[in-house]
């Protein structure tokens, strides 16, 4: 599995204590850093790397599926699209790929990142992907006691990738 926008690493280090074989890319040198120490800590094998989410250094169908905890939702739109084609290419046919966003329906008094509508996230990924669903769910955060409002995605790449027509 490939953890993209991995941060410290918590999602990664509990998929790999959950059986996967897991990547955990960041741009942040600081959140690898601290993502490694936690994973020699732990006794755990996670293979963190520095890497930019818009240009991955890994061939293509390298995972199986690949999950996104807080990360799309930072992109500005022009990002938007280069990452999902970038997402789409390091996955395995059929690949799938988690995503959990900020909603619309979270408010926006307290700053934070982007919210996403269920619209923008269907635009962005639907030439490479067949969404499966996109649900309410809530972000855990040190800022809410109950979570922030945010979608869960699920996508899958889509078995004739990559079409000629897409962006
Ligand atoms: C809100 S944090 C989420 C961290 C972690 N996934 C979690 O759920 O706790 C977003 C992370 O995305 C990383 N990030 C932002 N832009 C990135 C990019 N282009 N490529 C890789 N990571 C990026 C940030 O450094 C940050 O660690």
């Amino acid at each position: 599995m490939l953890d993209v926008g991995c941060g410290t690493g918590e999602n990664a280090l509990y998929l790999v204590q959950n059986g996967f074989s897991v990547v955990g890319v960041d741009l942040s040198t600081r959140a690898i850093s601290a993502a490694k120490a936690k994973a020699q800590e732990r006794k755990l094998r996670v293979d963190f790397r520095l890497a930019n989410a818009l240009s991955l250094q890994f061939e293509g169908g390298r995972f199986d599926n690949a999950i996104d905890s807080g990360l799309f939702h930072t992109f500005i739109d022009d990002d938007r699209i280069s990452f999902a084609r970038e997402i789409a290419r390091v996955l395995t046919t059929n690949g799938g790929y988690f995503m959990l966003c900020f909603s619309d329906k979270e408010p926006t008094n307290w700053g934070g990142p982007r919210r996403i509508t269920k619209e923008e996230i269907e635009i962005t990924f639907s030439p490479h992907f067949n969404i499966n669903y996109i649900r309410d769910a809530y972000f855990a955060t040190r800022i809410h006691d109950d979570g922030g409002r945010a979608y869960l995605t699920s996508a899958t790449k889509k078995s004739d990738w990559p079409r000629p027509d897409a962006p």
